[in-house]
């Protein structure tokens, strides 16, 4: 079966899945019979490209590397160029609309009006980005059902880390009473080097020099990127539908060293913890730093890395750690999407 894929956005992401695609093409096709085509690249910032046919990935991925842009792909007779976003979801034959624009978490746009722009012209969509779940899962999942579409967000919490697809499928027949977790990396990463002995300031660099932290990393130590998946995970995998402010949100700028350091003499760690308590059909949610034993099982997750325990009823605590960010983990999150939503179609032909 072949699935065409509109990338709406073709940041770094984007350009992660692609190089996915052409690396694991042969293994695609003969592990799952799916040939994945793309057949359009559209970035409002820099140009677009449209080809019914297919595009030739590896020539896309060259000219938008040296050049920063799709216009130099080159042409032939059935090539259009210069369709909008909202063109390119409507009009091109996609099945499934790659949403990973440069979206503002804060109001979740322009990735919501990209999916329900996809869904009511019955398209499937995959995004990494978080505003359309934190924000508007309630009526994108149901426009998406309506509509008969997929509507894939892995990557949205723990980047390709499964976090939501593990406990909605090998934890299901649990009751999910609460979920707790280690949800930014930035973050963990700077408590680990402040329990090294680093100031809050000297932390905060050292993680901006790698790369973890944003620009602007207030989202990161204020809690506000946790709280988003916080809210994610109540929506999506509690089913029960809250909004990031119904999570009660604490960073960790006002953390010292003195207060990591004393825990420590306790036989404690401080993590920034989100965590959900289900309380019958509501929740309680809430993201703050926690002081834990040091023998916990979070206490032993250090640096960028990011850990889940969702603590069930019949199989007990299951604990799922790994990376919570990264070009290659993002676009693999994608890739997970993709595989189950060809499964599901395969399911339905039967
Ligand atoms: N800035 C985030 C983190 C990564 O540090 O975990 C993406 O959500």
């Amino acid at each position: 079966m072949t699935i065409k894929l509109a990338f709406i956005g073709f940041g770094g992401v984007g350009q992660a899945l692609a190089e996915i695609i052409l690396e694991r093409k042969r293994m695609l096709e003969e592990e799952h019979g799916l040939t994945i085509s793309v057949v359009a690249v559209a970035d409002m910032m820099k140009g677009s490209i449209y080809n019914p046919e297919g595009l030739d990935v590896s020539k896309l991925l060259t000219c938008v590397r040296e050049s920063g842009s799709v216009e130099h792909y080159p042409e032939d007779a059935k090539t259009i160029k210069g369709w909008t976003n909202t063109e390119t979801i409507k009009n091109s034959n996609a099945d499934v609309v790659v949403e990973v624009t440069f979206t503002d978490v804060k109001t979740g746009e322009p990735a919501i009006t990209h999916c329900r722009t996809a869904f009511e012209n019955r398209k499937s969509v995959i995004t990494t980005n978080k505003g359309p779940v934190a924000l508007a899962f309630e009526e994108l999942s149901e426009l998406a059902k309506d509509n008969g579409v997929f509507f894939g967000f892995e990557g949205t919490v723990m980047s390709g880390t499964p976090a939501l697809r593990m406990p909605k499928t090998t934890l299901l027949g649990n009751k999910i009473k609460e979920i707790k977790g280690i949800l930014n990396g930035t973050t963990n990463y700077m408590i680990t080097e402040m329990e090294k002995g680093l100031s809050y300031e000297e932390a905060l660099e050292k993680a901006q020099k790698l790369g973890y932290a944003e620009a602007d990393p207030t989202s990161d130590v204020e809690g506000y990127d946790a709280r988003y998946k916080t809210a994610i995970l109540s929506n999506y995998v509690m089913g029960v539908p809250i909004s990031h402010t119904d999570v009660e949100c604490i960073g960790i700028s006002g953390l010292t060293v003195e207060d990591i350091q004393s825990a420590l003499e306790d036989d404690e760690k401080y993590r920034l913890l989100a965590r959900i308590t289900s309380e019958g059909g509501s929740v309680k949610a809430s993201v703050k730093p926690e002081r834990i034993a040091i023998d916990d099982p979070l206490a032993g997750v250090s640096g960028a890395t990011n850990a889940i325990v969702y603590e069930c009823d019949l199989a007990g605590p299951i604990m799922l750690t790994g990376a919570g960010a990264g070009l290659k983990e993002t676009g693999f999150s994608l890739l997970i999407d993709l595989i189950h939503y060809h499964q599901q179609l395969i399911v339905a032909k039967i």
